[in-house]
């Protein structure tokens, strides 16, 4: 089965395809094709630090056309290396992990509450794209992209169409890339604009003059990057739904967060990125001949780092189909453990230089809700492992009464 193509199975199992096919094999490296190609699957924190280790694997040959097309953009960092990829990526490390983190936070915090207005006494609002809309409003403003409301409504459902249409082939995919080429378009002519002005402090200013090599980068490739930013932004309404159907489902958790316990907020985020389905896998390709745990990886093999399956290994997480945060209370977290984001340095190699923004937009969009008086209303509140990304089916539904506080 696994010297079958396996490409029609990851499209039918999805998030369950390389776990199973590991299981099967006895759980070490697991040979596979997909695409066409040879491939090996591996998973654990010597799988993520082999995947990680500079010069093994190269991405640029290795990300599917159609995922970059939609997902990343061309031309984006995702797709560069070596040194290409560290100058591309220092903009990216020096504008999301410092101290404006905390400014963009609470502006997520503030149009939650100017949502949560609005809900009051209301019909039933969808969380998922409520959440999308209310980061995609603090995203534009922290970078300081000028947008009327109406543009930020289109942002959000662009950015979210984006990443729906990334593992599929069909009208999700249709959407993605209608979506991707409209703001592209719209961000380009904001970025030439930018440009005519001196440059200033701002994360949209210093996108449009960041040069790679003495020169700016081209417009369009300036508004990929400059996506990459707010699309990977407001996707973190998909863990803003994950955390609602954490709350409803185990409500004990909503009543620590309310009491204003930080560390348990801290730790409710990360078992909320480590529990639900998100990235299913990364992909690399071996750039010369390999060995892993004794296994030969010849050079052009996929090497295929399993995500899900890493979140969810008995070996590092004591029962880990629990949804239990207090595994993350005063336990410091191995770079190449926890890895939803990715593994290792993120100023080095490709992990996600995202990953303070999302846990701080995340620990106070949880704990906005938590301290919200909401109920779910009867729903479809299932999440299929078979649908990347996944969501629950009726993206939850949340009522509001009139005296909510
Ligand atoms: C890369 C996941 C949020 C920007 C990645 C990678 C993953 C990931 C799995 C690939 C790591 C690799 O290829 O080795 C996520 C998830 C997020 C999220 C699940 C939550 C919604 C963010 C945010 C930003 C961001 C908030 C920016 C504000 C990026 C960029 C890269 C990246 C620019 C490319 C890094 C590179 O290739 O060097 N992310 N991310 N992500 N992420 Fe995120």
């Amino acid at each position: 089965m696994a010297d079958l193509d396996q490409t029609l199975a990851v499209a039918l199992k999805g998030y369950a395809w390389l776990p199973d096919l590991r299981r099967r094999a006895g759980g070490g490296p697991v040979r596979t094709r997909v695409l066409g190609q040879p491939a090996v699957g591996i998973c654990g924190d010597a799988a993520a630090r082999f995947f990680y280790t500079n010069g093994h694997l190269e991405r640029h040959t290795a990300l599917p056309g159609l995922v970059v097309r939609t997902l990343f953009g061309e031309g984006a960092v995702h797709t560069l290396d070596g040194a290409a990829h560290r100058r591309r990526k220092s903009l990216f490390t020096s504008l999301l992990m410092d101290d404006g983190i905390d400014r963009l936070a609470k502006m997520a915090g503030e149009e939650f509450d100017a949502a949560a207005d609005q809900w009051c006494g209301g019909p039933p609002v969808r969380l998922f794209d409520e959440s999308a809309r209310i980061i995609a409003r603090a995203v534009s403003r922290w970078v300081g992209v000028p947008l009327e409301d109406r543009e930020v409504v289109a942002l959000a459902r662009d950015c979210v169409a984006m990443v729906d249409g990334f593992a599929t082939v069909g009208p999700r995919t249709v959407r993605a890339l209608a979506a991707r080429l409209a703001q592209e378009r719209r961000l380009s002519k904001i970025i030439a604009g930018v440009r005519a002005k001196p440059p200033t402090r701002s994360p949209l200013s210093i996108v449009a003059h960041h040069s790679d090599d003495g020169q700016v980068l081209d417009p369009r490739v300036a508004a990929v990057e400059l996506l990459n930013i707010l699309r990977p932004t407001i996707a973190v309404a998909w863990f803003v739904a994950f955390a609602a159907h954490a709350m409803d489902m185990w409500p004990r958790h909503q009543s620590r967060m309310r009491a204003g316990d930080d560390d348990f907020t801290l730790a409710f985020t990360h078992e909320v990125r480590r529990f639900y389905p998100f990235a299913p896998f990364l992909g690399g390709r071996a750039t010369r001949d390999l060995f892993f745990q004794g296994e030969p990886i010849p050079a052009g093999t996929l090497v295929l780092l399993d995500v899900y399956g890493q979140n969810h290994d008995p070996e590092l997480w004591t029962d880990p189909y629990r949804f239990d945060p207090d595994r993350f209370l005063h336990r410091e977290i191995g770079e190449f453990t926890l890895i939803p984001q990715g593994g290792g340095d993120p100023r080095t190699g490709h992990r996600c230089p995202g990953e303070r923004i999302t846990v701080a937009l995340l620990g106070t969009l949880s704990r906005r809700l938590a301290e919200l008086d909401h109920y779910l209303p009867p729903q479809r509140t299932g999440i299929g492992l078979s649908r990347i990304p996944a969501l629950p089916r009726d993206r939850i539904r949340l009522v509001v009464p009139e005296h909510r506080r």
